[in-house]
């Protein structure tokens, strides 16, 4: 079988993170032209430094749920699969998902990596350590036991190379996708027709999320879509299937009955 799976914010809302959109949603209380866009960040980078360690932090202390573990599950029995998330968290990977069946297309919010050059860093709780001799650190304070290590957690990081501010590697609005991402999107639907597109979690806000969906338009969809979501989206009246529950409850039962079938 040939499966594409599309996540959003809403499958990891059971893990306690909170969604853009949804009820008590980021974008709900906060301005994003003030936290997520490279004007922000220019404007304000400690403003946006703070916010992108509290969701770091939010993250760390979360766990995968069942919703990520059934895709992970489904992508070790399907013959071609492909998950295309825009989640910036790691709760996929933690799942068990292999790296290469996995697309971040709005990048990886453990990733810090320059505003100018291209020197970036993956800072894993294991890589606070190592990421010590990597970057300088504008303003670092030593803290009480005089180890820098802190001042990752706080100061702005400057590059190494070229002395510019560091910034989280994920992908503003206002910017373009990665390119290397959209290439390995592209190139699984170029392999071929899907029997099974699932869309999970996600209001479909952007229009290359509706097109994947699609495989690039209605007449070219030639499977099942299979939408879960509490809520209606732009993609609902595509889909071939609705599923109206919470992915940590849908998803093991439809994955189930895909691996059984
Ligand atoms: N199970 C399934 N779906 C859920 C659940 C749940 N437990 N809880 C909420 N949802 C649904 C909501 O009904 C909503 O349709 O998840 C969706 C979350 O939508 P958004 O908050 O808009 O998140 P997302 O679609 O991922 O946003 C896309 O926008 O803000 C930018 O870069 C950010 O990647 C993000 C992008």
């Amino acid at each position: 079988m040939r499966v594409l799976v599309l996540t959003g914010a809403g499958v990891s809302a059971e893990s306690g993170i909170p969604t853009f959109r949804g009820k008590d949603g980021y974008w709900r209380n906060l301005d994003p032209t003030r936290l997520a866009t490279p004007e922000a960040f220019a404007r304000d980078p400690q403003l946006v430094w703070d916010w992108y360690r509290e969701r770091r932090q939010r993250i760390r202390n979360a766990q995968p749920n069942a919703a990520h573990e059934a895709i992970a599950r489904l992508a070790h029995h399907a013959k071609d699969f492909l998950l295309v998330t825009q989640n910036v968290d790691d709760l996929h990977a933690r799942a068990g998902m292999p790296a290469q069946k996995m697309v971040q297309i709005h990048g990886d919010i453990f990733v810090t990596r320059c505003s100018r050059c291209d020197w970036r860093t993956e800072l894993r709780d294991a890589d606070i350590h190592n990421i010590r001799g990597h970057i300088g650190l504008a303003g670092a304070c030593p803290s009480a036991d005089g180890n820098e290590q802190e001042d990752v957690e706080h100061g702005i990081p400057t590059c190494r190379k070229c002395r510019a501010l560091m910034r989280p590697g994920v992908v503003w609005f206002g910017e373009q996708l990665p390119w290397n991402e959209l290439q390995r999107v592209e190139d699984f639907l170029d392999g071929g027709a899907c029997e099974v597109v699932i869309v999970a979690g996600t209001t479909a806000t952007f229009g290359y999320i509706i097109d994947w969906a699609l495989q690039g338009s209605p007449e070219c969809l030639r499977g099942e879509l299979i939408e879960v979501n509490p809520e209606e989206t732009p993609l609902s009246r595509f889909a071939t299937r609705l599923v109206r529950e919470p992915a940590a409850i849908a998803l093991p039962r439809i994955v189930n009955e895909m691996i059984r079938s």
